[in-house]
């Protein structure tokens, strides 16, 4: 336990952890696949962003090469250099870890949540530094290579969906509720598939990931599914408009999927308005940026097949409407974790607190509800949520690293005899929910 009661971080400092190995060795991976790419690009960046764009991208390399040396050798944690809205939250975290800790914060010995946050962050100054590349998506084309590679499966979700659609109005309660379960997996599953965990390796879907949806319910270790369903059915009959939150995750497949369970609480007129939130800048490899929805949208719409285009320009335009709508609040790429979100930005989780359901995508949302902190596995959901509850939530999450909470005595024992490895596989995956009951 840490002096204030609340147990450790998982941190780089323990050998051999997945922390550990994260830092050493995928990590650097990352890394360097950019500046292999910057390398490989230089000439057709230079044709499009002009000459000194080429001068830029031998600075930016050289800034990336430093930071890699740092990681590696576990040097000192340094302030951020770039003037930027979010500088000072991120430089205040700094020293409050030198105040509060009682080691020097450096890679491997800081908890392991903020130094991977801070990498992706010191990995966009080292763009900001620049003029023109100052914008440069170092990711783009990874998460855009994995949608179009994912294409099939795309088509076979569309054609589904677009049957669910048309049997929604002659469905009985029961029928819909079979629905809503059928895309919230979808949706859950989406996670599986993410370019971080496999340190950027394309993640091609499978031709027909719906024919093990049923398999794979068995591995939904905590699956709150029915209370979330309570939770939007007691909305609907309580308000008069019913606003979900969807915090996403990852671009490519994930959103496509994410995108359907959306289309579907649409249809069936379970949720009226969707605020959708995005990454302000590229992080984790493959989350989802304001541009990426826009390029999803545009490839959908634009597509030779029927269904593609028709929904792509549904949803396109529910953000005309407003119906949906993405916002990019800066919290989302900071280090805290959620407990600490009234403190820093209290607009932001009073805005959530007006919500009816906040949906959590992923593995790193669900390391930041829980604060990446060592719970015992059987600790209470809301335990670990350490006063995070602005609203009813919910995590729809694969689980990809070491924290987990709110599993049944023996759950944890029992799956550790079957695979030494099975938090990092992404084969498990909770739908976690705290209900709000004021
Ligand atoms: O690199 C560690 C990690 O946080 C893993 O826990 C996870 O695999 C990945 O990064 C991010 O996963 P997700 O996209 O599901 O948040
Ligand atoms: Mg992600």
């Amino acid at each position: 336990m840490s002096s204030n009661s609340l147990p450790l971080h998982y941190s780089g400092k323990y050998q051999g952890s997945f922390a550990y190995l994260t830092i050493k060795d995928r990590l650097p991976v990352i890394l360097v696949k950019v500046v292999d790419s910057l390398c490989r690009d230089k000439a057709a960046i230079g044709n499009l962003h002009g000459e000194l764009a080429k001068e830029e991208v031998k600075e930016i390399i050289g800034r990336l090469s430093c930071l890699q040396n740092e990681m590696v050798t576990n040097k000192l944690i340094k302030p951020l250099s770039c003037i930027s809205e979010d500088t000072e939250s991120w430089n205040n975290y700094l020293k409050k870890q030198e105040e509060t800790c009682d080691y020097a914060p450096a890679w491997f010995d800081s908890p392991w949540l903020y130094v991977e946050c801070y990498l992706y962050r010191r990995m966009k100054e080292a763009f900001e530094l620049s003029s023109v590349l100052k914008d440069y998506d170092y990711f783009r084309k990874q998460k855009e290579e994995a949608f179009l590679q994912s294409m099939d499966a795309v088509v076979l979700l569309c054609s589904e969906l677009n049957q669910t659609v048309s049997s929604i109005q002659k469905s009985n309660e029961n029928e819909l509720y079979n629905y809503f379960r059928h895309y919230l997996e979808i949706s859950l599953w989406g996670n599986k598939w993410d370019l971080s965990i496999s340190a950027g390796k394309e993640s091609v879907q499978q031709p027909n990931p719906l024919n093990q949806l049923k398999e794979w319910r068995r591995d939904i270790l905590v699956n709150h599914t029915e209370t979330v369903w309570q939770i939007l059915q007691e909305a609907k009959s309580t308000t008069k408009e019913v606003q979900i939150d969807f915090i996403l995750d990852n671009a490519a497949f994930e959103l496509f999927c994410d995108f359907c369970f959306l289309h579907f609480l649409d249809s069936c007129g379970i949720v009226n308005k969707v605020r959708l939130h995005v990454k302000r800048m590229p992080w984790f490899v493959s989350d989802t940026l304001y541009s990426d929805i826009k390029w999803f949208l545009e490839i959908l719409s634009q597509s030779s097949q029927e269904n593609l285009a028709k929904f792509g320009k549904e949803w396109t335009n529910k953000f005309f409407t407003k119906q949906w709508t993405i916002e990019n609040n800066t919290f989302w790429t900071l280090p805290h974790d959620y407990s600490e979100m009234l403190d820093e930005d209290s607009k932001l989780y009073q805005s959530l607190s007006k919500s009816d359901l906040l949906i959590f995508k992923g593995d790193l949302n669900y390391r930041k509800l829980t604060g990446d902190r060592q719970w015992s596995e059987t600790t209470p959901f809301l335990t670990a949520l350490n006063g995070f509850f602005p609203t009813s939530l919910v995590s729809l999450r694969a689980v990809k690293a070491d924290v987990i909470v709110g599993l049944e005595p023996g759950t944890s024992d029992n799956l550790s005899k079957l695979c030494e490895d099975w938090k990092f596989t992404g084969k498990y995956a909770v739908i976690q929910c705290h209900k709000c009951t004021n």
